[in-house]
């Protein structure tokens, strides 16, 4: 409360100190990259085509399974998201699904990093390098994860975080974009500063500042940068205390070594944030009266998107590469268990007690 106080009692307009330090932290967290803060990993991905100066016939390639932001941001742009399928074991794009989609048109590889477990980028760095196209990482759960010891964000070409009230560190609405390629910050620098050279004027780098190109308002206000410090102070910790609940979940599923469910893999390279405990449930037609079953105890637990190839918009303004088998049979499978940084060993039993319960009685049925 007393960073909002603090900021209460200065300008509110975004720019301001909170904003500095969130930048500065997030440059702790992830060296050797130029964070810029967003309202959204949503607008953060809009900065990301903007940055790229992407045009209408351009074509990115990503997984199909994502949030709607990731291919909206391009579409926007006038450029044809291209969706492609996921690795069955972490849902996160499979290499070569991406590498198979490549044509003269694309532009840009964006991967996400499903759950906060970091894509293979041994395979999508050299790849995207090899073929002369941009890396997108979209970051939206990824923040404090790390592919081996590099932080996820800043590993691709531009990285998009989120805070966002459902993620590990939050100030309700937020978001950052992370530029790791030089050549890219000047175009960045107009876009985040609604298409005008101000960050120049502010440097007293020429006598006024003008409209130079695209851009919009991307900058949050202090009020939420000041939130956001607070949380990103405190990120380690919070990271810390979700993967021990992340490790009791995924201990108990172990020793229950039941055949009617399983839990997303995690390679070796990947270091996860505790952000997501998903299992695949055998059957698609169990999810609903699992949900059912949780919920009459009081426990939230969730499915999560719909491939973007098979809703309303995705049919309309994006394409597909290759069949999306491994996305189709894990869609209607996943179930998301409740976890944060204050679930206890008990509540986790609970829920995993009622989960195997209802698996056995229905797998029985
Ligand atoms: C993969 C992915 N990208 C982007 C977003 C959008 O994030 P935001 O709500 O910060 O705009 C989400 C939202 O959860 C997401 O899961």
């Amino acid at each position: 409360m007393d960073c909002i106080r603090e900021a209460m009692l200065g300008s509110l307009v975004g720019g301001g100190r909170f904003t500095a330090e969130c930048h500065a932290l997030l440059r702790q967290a992830v060296p050797l990259a130029i964070p810029y803060l967003t309202t959204s990993c949503t607008d953060a991905l809009e900065l990301a085509a903007l940055a790229l100066d992407l045009r209408p016939g351009d074509e990115v390639v990503m997984p199909s399974w994502t949030f709607p932001s990731s291919a909206n941001a391009f579409a926007l742009r006038g450029a044809v998201p291209v969706l492609v399928d996921v690795d069955p074991g972490t849902l996160d794009i499979d290499p070569a699904a991406a590498a198979g989609a490549v044509t003269a048109r694309t532009r840009a590889v964006l991967c996400v990093h499903y759950a906060g477990v970091g894509c293979d980028m041994d395979a999508l760095v050299p790849m995207c390098r090899d073929r002369g196209i941009a890396l997108i990482e979209d970051a939206a759960q990824a923040y404090g994860a790390f592919h081996r010891d590099r932080p996820l964000g800043g590993i691709g070409d531009l990285g998009a975080f989120s805070f966002h009230g459902t993620k590990n560190v939050s100030c309700g609405e937020g978001g950052a974009l992370i530029v790791a390629r030089d050549e890219l910050l000047p175009r960045v620098e107009i876009a985040w500063e609604k298409g005008t050279n101000r960050l120049r004027f502010l440097r007293g780098k020429t006598e006024r500042y003008q409209w130079l190109d695209l851009g919009s308002s991307f900058l949050p206000s202090e009020l939420s940068a000041a939130l956001l410090a607070a949380q990103l102070r405190d990120a380690g910790t919070v990271t810390a205390l979700r993967r021990r609940a992340w490790a009791r979940y995924d201990i108990l599923l172990r020793e229950a070594a039941s055949p009617l469910l399983k839990p997303l893999a995690v390679p070796a390279y990947a270091r996860h944030n505790g952000h997501i405990f998903a299992v695949r449930l055998r059957q698609a037609e169990w999810r609903k009266p699992v949900i059912s079953a949780l919920a009459a105890a009081g426990v939230e637990a969730r499915s999560h998107y719909e491939p973007l190839h098979q809703s309303p918009a995705g049919r309309r303004l994006c394409r597909t590469a290759g069949a999306l088998a491994a996305t189709e049979a894990a869609a209607p499978c996943l179930l998301r268990l409740p976890l944060d940084a204050h679930i206890t060993a008990e509540e986790q039993e609970c829920v995993m007690g009622i989960l195997l319960d209802t698996l056995r009685q229905l797998s029985r049925a």
